[in-house]
């Protein structure tokens, strides 16, 4: 096995090494103290949205069990933890009232990271919006852009003096695309048109909620966590390789343009413009405001072949078989050099600030056997995906850091709670947490790292 020791000094002085989790994923206590419903509420309650009908009621029951998983993290040695903060707890309604003893958790929860000597990430928006607001439309309503920069604000003026750095938004990719062209995620609409729409008010919301962060709180480093695809052609074909452009333009320049050089991407506009919301006079200026940091969100590479069918819509692309045979237990392809070229790919398109890893890592279910959790193909995984994150630093890419996804096992949206991501396996019927031979390794690797520093 690697040894931690060695693999810690390829990092640079500054690095951070942190797991990442996300508020409906992990809390629980849908009902507790004011919170409302939020659309994932709604979509695990329907049948066959989510694997076998699970939802968010319980989950990890972190609500209740706050202090024993900030306890496991700093036995752990890591030094950053980034969460996100649940919009329904803090506004019900989406707008309107202010629930205080929402915004309660999130300062017990900070206090509890700086006592222990935690830095703190947190993310505005991690999927789950207050279901009052699916009234007006939910994302696909300029409205609720607005609503965003409410919510930032409040969480902000309470929040902010206890945090290191804030995202606005985890992977717009996921609640524009996958959630109102594929269907896959809450609220389960496919629709090109309300996509669209999706994709230029969750836009704005961003850049609205730049803004508000940087009003209540100037120095905070304010980023943006993008799960950008790393687009590889299936062939050298010419066909293919104008498919995978088409692919970048979708999937990554919808988000990475508007937000890094003020416009939407060119063909992206031709094929799709007369769908799009109107673009209001100042809108693209809001989106696209300097930004202190990005989270690169990374998984697996996205192979794309050309889609020859006369009806096919752009970006008119099928996918292209994987290269590695290597899957995880979700079937997502194991492929770690699709990790440093889309760093470099995308350093090289765009001006970006910083970046950290905000996500990686991978699914496998084992289980417990005798209290131990022997799920070696995650270690691997974390071992090559680390390396390639080492390589970048030491060509000079500014990495800043690097964040597990999970802390612990979790709602897995879509799949509900039979797909795990944990460093730290939960028991669903007895809440209980067993860290992983991987937990082990990242533990003693962020151990060996703060003591060379
Ligand atoms: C990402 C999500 C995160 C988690 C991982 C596996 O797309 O941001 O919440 O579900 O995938």
């Amino acid at each position: 096995m690697m040894d931690p020791k060695q693999f810690a000094a390829r990092f640079p002085q500054d690095f951070l090494f942190g797991v990442a989790t996300a508020s409906y994923q992990i809390e629980g206590a849908t009902r507790a103290d004011g919170r409302k419903p939020c659309i994932w509420d709604a979509f695990s309650n329907m049948p066959g949205r989510v694997f076998a009908r699970h939802n968010g009621d319980m989950a990890c029951d972190h609500y209740n069990r706050w202090e024993e998983d900030l306890d496991l993290m700093k036995e752990m040695g890591v030094s950053a933890y980034r969460f996100s903060i649940a919009w329904p707890r803090i506004l019900p309604d989406g707008t309107g009232r202010v629930n205080e003893k929402g915004l309660d958790f999130y300062d017990r929860l900070l206090d509890g990271l700086k006592d222990r000597g935690i830095k703190a990430f947190a993310t505005l928006y991690h999927w789950d919006l207050p279901l009052a607001l699916m009234g007006d439309g939910g994302w696909t309503a300029r409205s609720t852009a607005y609503a965003f920069q409410r919510y930032a604000k409040v969480a902000m003026a309470r929040l902010a003096d206890r945090l290191d750095a804030v995202a606005t938004f985890n992977e717009p990719w996921c609640s524009v695309w996958l959630s109102h062209l594929y269907g896959v995620h809450a609220p389960g609409e496919r629709s090109m048109e309300a996509a669209l729409h999706a994709l230029h008010y969750t836009n704005l919301a961003h850049g609205l909620g730049v803004d508000a962060v940087r009003q209540v709180a100037g120095n905070l480093p304010v980023g943006l966590v993008l799960n950008a695809h790393s687009v590889v052609p299936g062939s050298d074909s010419e066909a293919d390789r104008a498919a995978a452009e088409r692919a970048h333009q979708f999937h990554n320049g919808a988000f990475f343009d508007p937000v890094f050089r003020g416009k939407y991407p060119e063909a992206f506009m031709a094929a799709l413009g007369d769908r799009m919301p109107k673009i209001e006079d100042g809108d693209l200026e809001i989106i696209a405001q300097k930004l202190d940091w990005w989270g690169l969100n990374y998984y697996t590479p996205m192979r794309i072949a050309d889609d020859r069918a006369e009806a096919a819509e752009f970006p008119a692309t099928v996918p292209a078989p994987p290269v590695s045979q290597t899957k995880t237990d979700i079937g997502w392809e194991v492929y770690s050099p699709a990790l440093g070229s889309l760093v470099k790919e995308l350093y090289a398109r765009y001006d970006l600030p910083p970046c950290y890893i905000t996500e990686n890592g991978a699914c496998y279910n084992m289980e417990p056997v005798a209290g131990e959790v022997d799920d070696q193909p995650r270690l691997d995984y974390y071992i090559d995906h680390l390396g390639v994150v080492a390589g970048l630093a030491a060509e000079g890419l500014p990495m800043k850091g690097y964040f597990a996804w999970s802390l612990m096992d979790n709602f897995e949206w879509a799949e509900g709670y039979r797909m795990r991501f944990g460093l730290v396996h939960v028991d669903y019927q007895t809440q209980k947490r067993t860290l992983k031979k991987s937990g082990k390794w990242y533990a003693a690797l962020a151990q060996a790292f703060a003591q060379k520093t």
